[in-house]
């Protein structure tokens, strides 16, 4: 089936630095590069990376060109790409000895979507097609409306954390993804545990330690644990996880199976720096020792 996401496309401008800065502190990098990124354009290369037929639906800039030219070369369907009258989204990354990262975000062309954009996009799904979101475009509660009532598998990555975001798609949604310190800010917001939401799968990402799955059909709740690697930048790392648990659920594997598909990405993801540009795919992976 076709996995048709409604994503964000950055240009990431990556410092090292050795530390993260405080407040008012001014501090050298030691590094700087530019690469393809948003959390968007990140889960749709780790699914074309995975073999998944993806449909891309985002907005550029009239300097944003090199993006979608990129998205095509590493297999992504950029048919649904809108160039509009606003600056290609960017993010300011800096990136620290332990791979920790800070990202400043400008939104720009990926808050400019319009209805009839998503709407021609949509017209070629069928009922079975999964339509993924993150939280850094504009227009997700109408498309997935309209993707579940076409009877899409409807999953969200809950980044960045917004709660009236996701509130708005809760009802909607098949599986929801998010990391810890989102999950936490979930249950602040709605005053109760995540294990009680009206979602079916939810799968928290743990970071060192692994990630947590519950089924709110069944109850299970189960835990893996995380692949030992260490890490030089874990930029785009929880974007590879999800593109790549979405894609493994896409070709039929159990949730358990498609889970240790994806944490065996995001390991090999973590060594690597950069995002959209270093995602590995499934060789990568198959010939990996984790
Ligand atoms: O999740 C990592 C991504 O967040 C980066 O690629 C950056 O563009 C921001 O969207």
């Amino acid at each position: 089936m076709t996995v048709f996401n409604l994503g964000s496309i950055n240009a990431d401008l990556v410092y090292q630095v050795p530390r993260l800065p405080g407040p008012g502190e001014t501090l050298a990098s030691t590094g700087a590069s530019r690469g393809l990124g948003g959390k968007g354009a990140n889960m749709s290369v780790a699914l074309a990376r995975a073999g998944c037929h993806v449909v891309h639906i985002g907005a550029v800039g009239v300097d944003g060109a090199w993006a979608v030219e990129r998205l095509l070369e590493y297999g992504v369907d950029t048919r649904f790409i809108s160039t509009v009258d606003a600056p290609t989204g960017h993010a300011y990354i800096m990136v620290d000895d332990d791979g920790e990262n800070a990202i400043v975000l400008f939104p720009g062309a990926n808050l400019e979507l319009s209805g009839d954009d998503i709407n021609r996009a949509l017209a070629g799904a069928i009922s079975g097609d999964n339509f993924l979101m993150q939280n850094e475009t504009n227009a997700q509660a109408e498309s997935a409306t309209r993707a579940s009532a076409l009877g899409m598998r409807i999953v969200y990555a809950a980044a960045p954390f917004d709660a009236s975001a996701v509130m708005a798609v809760l009802p909607l949604l098949d599986i929801l993804v998010l990391n810890a310190v989102e999950a936490a800010q979930l249950e602040e917001a709605i005053g109760h545990n995540i294990e009680a939401l009206p979602v079916r799968d939810i799968v928290v990402t743990l970071g060192a330690d692994g990630c947590r799955w519950i089924n709110t059909d069944t109850g299970v709740m189960l835990d893996f644990p995380a692949i030992p690697v260490t890490p030089v930048d874990t930029t785009g790392a929880g974007d590879t996880f999800t593109g790549y648990l979405l894609a493994g659920l896409d070709r039929g594997m159990p949730m358990q199976q498609a889970i240790g598909l994806a944490s065996r990405a995001a390991a090999i993801m973590v060594t690597r720096r950069g995002a959209a540009d270093v995602i590995p795919d499934l060789k990568d992976i198959h010939n990996a020792r984790l």
